[in-house]
């Protein structure tokens, strides 16, 4: 299968960025371990980063026909990316949200979840294993297909 993996605005300073919040592995760290772990064993991966919302909006545009499963960290634009929640319900391809941090236990603004509802899944606060949650989210449902 072939599974599209976005991450938003800011994660490409992981590793770097507040690590007591989001770890201290890089992106491109993080990315390979998705890569080679077992839930990634069956799938072709294409990985974007981009910090502008209307480059995730192309990307999603420009890979519907490739894509079969999408994994989006959408970052900030989580929280108001109204564009974003469009693109995700234009293409119509089963896509979970993950974030790294527990969003229930940080600041008010970041419970605003715009995204979520055109997400088949949303997983939040297990570390890098919500991208493997996600992935395995994504398995289930390309599954039943
Ligand atoms: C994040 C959570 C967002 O609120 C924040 O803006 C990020 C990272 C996460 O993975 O925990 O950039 O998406």
């Amino acid at each position: 299968m072939n599974i599209l993996v976005i991450n938003g605005p800011n994660l490409n300073l992981l590793g770097i960025r507040e690590p007591e919040i989001y770890g201290n592995d890089s992106l491109d760290k993080l990315m390979s371990w998705i890569e080679n772990s077992q839930e990634g064993t069956m799938h072709k991966f294409k990985f974007y980063q981009s910090n502008s919302e209307g480059e995730i909006i192309n990307i999603l545009h420009d890979e519907r026909l490739w894509a079969q499963g999408i994994l989006i960290n959408p970052g900030a634009y989580a929280h108001y990316s109204y564009a974003i929640l469009d693109a995700i319900k234009a293409i119509n391809i089963p896509t979970v949200e993950v974030h790294l941090s527990d969003l229930s236990k940080r600041e008010s603004f970041r419970k605003n979840m715009i995204i979520s509802p055109a997400c088949v899944a949303t997983i939040t606060g297990l570390g890098k294993n919500s991208y493997i949650h996600g992935l395995r989210e994504i398995n289930r449902i390309l599954m039943k297909q």
